[in-house]
C-alpha cells in the first residue's frame, strides 16, 4: 500500500488540461494563455468560454454564448419566495449554496446523467452551463436587498455579467473603471487548478450528480476559512488599524507577537502573484481617479503595503491577491460577506469546466483508507457493559 499523505499533498487527482501554475516563475495560464494577457485583453464572458472550450471563441460563437447567458440572468419567481424565507443575518454563501442547490429542483432535466455510463450529450452540459453560470450572480445581487427587506433589482440582458452584478446590486448604470476592476476580478479568480473546492467538484461529478448539486458541493466546500475567505480579513486588519498613521506602530506589534499580516504571502507563489500584479495596478488607477485623494480604507491599505514591503520585502513576501481583491470590492460598494460569494461566481466557470472535463473521461472516485482502529472484537451484549 502507498504511503498516506495528509491532504493528499503533491498526489495528482485527475489529468487536466484547464490550467497551470508555475509557482517559481509566477506564472497562471488558462488553457495555455496567459492570465495577464487575459486581463489584458479578455472579458469573463470570452475566458469562460475558452476554459470551457478549450479555445479562444470565434466572434460569432462568442456573441453566441454572451446572448445565451444574458437570456439566463433572471430566475423564476419560486427562488426569490424561497430566498426571502431565508434568514436575513445568515451566511451569504449557505444562502448561495441553498439557492444553486434549489435551481436543480426548478429547472430539472438531468436524465442523461442518470445511466451508468458517463454524459456525452454535450448540447445538455452546455445548456447546464450556461443557466449556472448566469444565475450565480444574480442570487448574489438579489440577496443584497432581500436581506435588507427590499425588492431585488431585476437583471438587464444588455449588460455584461460583470456591468450587470454591479446595476443589480446598486440600481444604477455602472462607471466603466469599476466595470473593468469586477470584469477582471471575475478574470482573474476563473480557475486556479485543483485545489479544494475544484476537486469537490471532480468527486461530486463523478457520481454523475446533477450539475447544481455538483456545484453546490464545490459552494459549500468553498466556504469554509481555509479556503474563500482571506480578504474578508484584509477588510477587518484594515478596519482595526483604522487609519494610515496608525501602520507602523499596528505593524509592530503584529510581527513583534509573531502574527501574520492578511493578504501577504503565498504557499504556492515563490514570487509575487502574477493576479496581484494585475490587481495593484487597478488599485493604482483607482487612486488616480480619486486624485491622490484615497478613500481611508484605500489610503491605509497603500501604507500598509508599503510598510510590509520595507520590512519583509527581503523574506520575498509580498501582497496576494486577496489583499487587493478585498479593497477593490469595498470601493465598488461591496460588503465583505459578499466577497466569497464574488469568488464563487467567478470560479463557477472553472468548477463547469472541470466538470465538463470529468464527465468525457469519468470514474467514480473511490479512494482507499489506511485503518488505524480496533481490530475485529466481540459484541457486548449492553446488559454485560460496565
Ligand atoms: N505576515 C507576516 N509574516 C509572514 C506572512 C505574513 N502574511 N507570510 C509569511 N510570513 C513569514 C513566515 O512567518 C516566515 O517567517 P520565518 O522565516 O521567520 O519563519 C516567512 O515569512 C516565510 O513564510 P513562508 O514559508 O513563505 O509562508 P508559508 O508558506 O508558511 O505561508 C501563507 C503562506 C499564505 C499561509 C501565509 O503567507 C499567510 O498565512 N498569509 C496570510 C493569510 C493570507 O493572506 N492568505 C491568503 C493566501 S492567497
Amino acid at each position: 500500500m502507498s504511503d498516506y499523505l495528509p491532504g493528499l499533498e503533491g498526489v495528482p487527482a485527475t489529468r487536466s488540461n484547464i490550467s497551470d501554475i508555475d509557482g517559481e516563475r509566477g506564472i497562471l495560464s488558462y488553457r495555455g494563455y496567459s492570465i495577464e494577457d487575459l486581463a489584458e485583453h479578455s472579458t469573463f464572458e470570452e475566458t469562460a468560454l475558452l476554459l470551457l472550450d478549450g479555445e479562444l471563441p470565434t466572434a460569432e460563437r462568442l456573441e453566441e454564448f454572451t446572448q445565451e447567458l444574458r437570456q439566463n440572468y433572471r430566475v423564476k419567481y419560486n427562488i426569490r419566495t424561497l430566498m426571502a424565507a431565508l434568514p436575513s443575518n445568515g451566511s451569504p454563501m449557505e444562502m448561495l449554496q441553498a439557492g444553486v442547490a434549489a435551481l436543480g429542483m426548478f429547472y430539472p432535466g438531468n436524465e442523461c446523467l442518470t445511466g451508468s455510463a458517463a454524459c456525452t450529450d454535450l448540447n445538455y452540459i452546455d445548456n447546464m452551463t450556461v443557466k449556472i453560470i448566469a444565475r450565480m450572480p444574480a442570487l448574489v445581487a438579489m440577496w443584497e436587498h432581500i436581506r435588507n427587506g427590499y425588492d431585488p433589482i431585476p437583471p438587464r440582458s444588455d449588460l455584461s455579467i460583470a456591468q450587470n452584478l454591479l446595476y443589480m446590486l446598486h440600481g444604477k448604470d455602472p462607471d466603466p473603471l469599476m466595470v473593468k476592476i469586477m470584469d477582471t476580478c471575475l478574470i482573474l479568480h476563473a480557475e486556479h487548478t485543483i485545489n479544494a473546492s475544484t476537486f469537490a467538484t471532480l468527486v461530486a461529478g463523478s457520481t454523475l450528480a446533477s450539475p447544481y448539486a455538483v456545484i453546490a458541493a464545490a459552494i459549500g466546500t468553498l466556504s469554509g476559512p481555509l479556503h474563500g475567505g482571506a480578504n474578508e480579513r484584509v477588510i477587518e486588519m484594515l478596519r482595526q488599524i483604522g487609519r494610515p498613521e496608525n501602520v507602523k506602530l499596528w505593524l509592530d506589534e503584529i510581527l513583534a507577537s509573531k502574527q501574520k499580516v492578511w493578504g501577504f504571502g503565498h504557499r504556492v507563489y515563490k514570487v509575487k502573484d502574477p493576479r496581484a500584479r494585475i490587481l495593484q495596478k487597478l488599485m493604482t488607477q483607482l487612486s488616480a481617479k480619486r486624485e491622490g485623494k484615497p478613500s481611508q480604507l484605500l489610503g491605509t491599505a497603500l501604507a500598509l503595503e508599503e510598510a510590509v514591503m520595507e520590512r519583509l520585502g527581503h523574506k520575498g513576501i509580498y501582497p496576494n491577491v486577496d489583499f487587493y481583491s478585498g479593497i477593490l470590492y469595498m470601493e465598488l460598494g461591496i460588503p465583505a460577506d459578499q466577497f466569497t460569494p464574488l469568488f464563487a461566481i467567478s470560479r463557477s466557470a472553472g468548477w463547469l469546466a472541470h466538470w465538463r472535463e470529468q464527465l468525457s473521461d469519468n470514474r467514480i472516485f473511490r479512494p482507499t483508507q489506511v485503518y488505524v482502529g480496533k481490530s475485529l472484537r466481540q459484541y457486548i451484549l449492553l446488559a454485560a457493559r460496565d
